[in-house]
């Protein structure tokens, strides 16, 4: 099955099927993504993935080549 390529922050990077969790992706990355209400209401676990803002705990990784993922830094959290 095609594996999509993930770059992490901190210019780590790892394959994944695409469909995973954006959460389980980054735990077996070993990235650690802020986490708060995991039902997609409260923001916390804001990624940008290819620029695009996209609630981890809700959202899966889609079906690409490569994606860019960076934390969505927001200051009042
Ligand atoms: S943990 Fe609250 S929106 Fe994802």
């Amino acid at each position: 099955m095609k594996k999509v390529k993930i770059n992490w922050p901190n210019n780590k990077s790892s394959h994944c099927s695409p469909g995973v969790e954006w959460l389980k992706a980054a735990y077996n990355a070993n990235i650690d993504i802020p986490t708060g209400c995991l039902g997609g209401s409260c923001g916390a676990c804001e990624i940008e993935v290819n620029g695009e803002v996209v609630r981890a705990c809700i959202a899966s990784v889609p079906e690409e080549n490569e994606l860019n993922v960076e934390f969505f830094s927001d200051p009042y959290w």
